[in-house]
């Protein structure tokens, strides 16, 4: 099965060194299909030649998140739920293309820009029946969060916070098969969800608890790490700037 990696991503500083590090990744998984979704109301230059340079099968869309919901620049980064439109979009085009093509043989997999991944977690949820689930590593304020298996089954989750959630999982730690999404129609990323339920928006329109496909190891290997990345300082290039001085604004970064 060909796996669909699902990427939304924004205009920022870091943003076209967070696609050259998840693309490199990439490059290392056979048959993977990358759908990179860009958080704006048209598609830019800087993705568009930083994904016909990949070498990676891909599929370039957009999608603005709506101004109301929009994380602005002040906001902590917890207060609204991110990439949201774009991973519904991506649903909608996978959909579409399943209908067109027949493809139901396949992997959906939400990996944001920023994190870790290694190259077995692409092996271990390319086989997924329905969900498939996995620890992921430095998230929700711990060590690392994930499902609990016993007897082969899941029966709880690790987590720290609010574990009264349907599915208290990190968007890095599943995976669906498209089948179940077509299956679906109505599944989506709920934009309104509370802090924290946004993965259980779309779980709980999926599949059941007991349904989950345990992977690495019975949830026992950290193949994924929720990193973050820091926001560079321009603090000198705000003054170069004012001086006249300031870097290129032709050169993209
Ligand atoms: C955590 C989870 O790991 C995310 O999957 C989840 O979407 C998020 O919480 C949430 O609750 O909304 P976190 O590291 O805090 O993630 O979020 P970001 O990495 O900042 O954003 C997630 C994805 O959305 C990234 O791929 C990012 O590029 C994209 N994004 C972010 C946008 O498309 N637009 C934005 O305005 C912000
Ligand atoms: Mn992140």
């Amino acid at each position: 099965p060909t796996i669909y990696v699902v990427t939304p991503t924004y205009a920022r500083l870091v943003q076209k060194a967070e696609l050259t590090r998840l693309s490199l990744t990439l490059l290392h998984v056979p048959r993977l299909h990358w759908i990179v979704v860009e958080d704006s109301p048209q598609p830019t230059p800087l993705v568009r030649d930083l994904l016909a340079v990949s070498g990676l099968a891909y599929t370039h869309l957009h999608v603005p998140t709506p101004k109301d919901m929009k994380l602005q620049e002040k906001d902590p980064t917890w207060l609204k739920p991110r990439g949201v439109e774009q991973r519904n979009e991506a649903m909608r085009w996978l959909r579409e293309m399943a209908a067109a093509a027949a493809v139901e043989q396949a992997v959906v997999y939400f990996a944001d820009d920023d994190n870790t991944y290694s190259l077995k977690v692409f092996e271990e949820m390319r086989f997924t029946q329905r969900v498939s689930v996995w620890p992921v590593g430095l998230v929700g304020g711990m060590r690392y969060e994930g499902p609990v298996v016993e007897n082969g089954k899941v029966v709880r989750f690790h987590t720290g916070w609010r574990p009264s959630r349907p599915f208290p999982i990190d968007m890095a730690g599943f995976a669906v098969s498209l089948r179940l999404v077509v299956a679906h129609p109505g599944a989506r990323f709920d934009r309104s969800a509370q802090i924290g339920f946004l993965e259980s928006s779309l779980l709980q329109g999926l599949v059941t608890m007991k349904e989950l496909e345990p992977k690495a190891d019975m949830c026992t290997k950290i193949l994924v790490w929720h990193t973050r990345t820091e926001k560079p300082k321009i603090k000198r290039e705000e003054i170069m700037q004012k001086q006249g001085m300031g870097s290129d604004l032709n050169v993209e970064v």
